[in-house]
């Protein structure tokens, strides 16, 4: 079965990426083309991430994670940084029903003892209401950056090789992926990063060994159904080697 695009090209819904990852970037430039604060921006970015997530949740992804704040934003004005994490909580207030009707199951990965504690509160009451749906897995990475989760891998392998629990000769992929935040989630298949910046920024280092990669000049407040839609067109003619050479993938 496939979906025809208005302005653009085909969808075919049976090789659809289980996993898009999104670096939702550009919502400070927006707004201040606009004259606004950057506050703003980031309001109008919820817009979009309600917007892709039910574009994600009807069209059948299985999992959706947005990269909604770095280890390294903590480092933002403080008025920036706290108007993030109260426009998380509003966010979830005001969406948890949208999200329930969905069938979305919402998680997390990153530092969330860092959160403040309200905001931790709301995420933690939302993950466990949502637990039970089967449908799109959200998973929203909040203090997060891949050195981070890399580091605690290894402390947590080093640690289990001290206990006795593993032997240094053993560690391999399956191990490290244990000892990951995203141990029960699949690598993702696709990385969509907006507002024309070519860079990863410590995101999912590890899980991106083969994902292809989609960057967009388009600011993340601007990103649309319709390009997200695109970027899985465009998914779905690349050919993936996984380092084999293209006769081999191909017969
Ligand atoms: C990057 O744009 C964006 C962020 C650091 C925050 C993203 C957060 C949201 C879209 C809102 C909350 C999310 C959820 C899941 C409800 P930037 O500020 O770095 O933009 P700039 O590069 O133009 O300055």
């Amino acid at each position: 079965m496939s979906v025809l695009l208005k302005k653009t090209k085909e969808i075919e819904k049976n090789n659809l990426p289980a996993h898009i990852a999104i670096i939702m970037d550009g919502n400070g430039r927006w707004a201040k083309k606009r004259g606004n604060i950057r506050l703003l921006g980031h309001k109008k970015g919820v817009d979009t991430v309600n917007e892709i997530v039910t574009a994600a949740a009807e069209l059948g992804i299985q999992y959706l994670t947005l990269y909604a704040f770095s280890t390294e934003n903590w480092s933002r004005p403080k008025d920036e940084v706290f108007g993030l994490m109260d426009l998380l909580v509003t966010a979830l207030e005001n969406n948890l029903k949208k999200i329930q009707q969905n069938n979305v199951v919402l998680r997390t990965i990153g530092d969330l003892n860092a959160l403040p504690p309200k905001t931790r509160a709301k995420l933690s009451d939302a993950c466990e209401n949502t637990k039970n749906n089967t449908g799109l897995n959200l998973v929203l990475a909040l203090s997060y950056s891949a050195r981070w989760e890399i580091t605690n891998m290894v402390k947590s392998i080093a640690q289990d090789c001290i206990d006795g629990k593993i032997s240094v000769e053993n560690i391999d992929n399956t191990i490290i992926n244990s000892h990951l935040c995203t141990r029960e989630i699949p690598d993702p298949e696709l990385l969509i990063r907006t507002s024309g910046e070519y860079r990863i920024s410590n995101f999912l280092l590890w899980q991106i060994a083969y994902t292809e990669l989609y960057f967009t000049e388009t600011l993340w407040p601007d990103f649309t159904k319709e390009e997200f839609l695109n970027a899985i067109a465009d998914f779905q003619n690349r050919e993936r080697r996984f380092g084999k050479t293209g006769e081999q993938v191909r017969n």
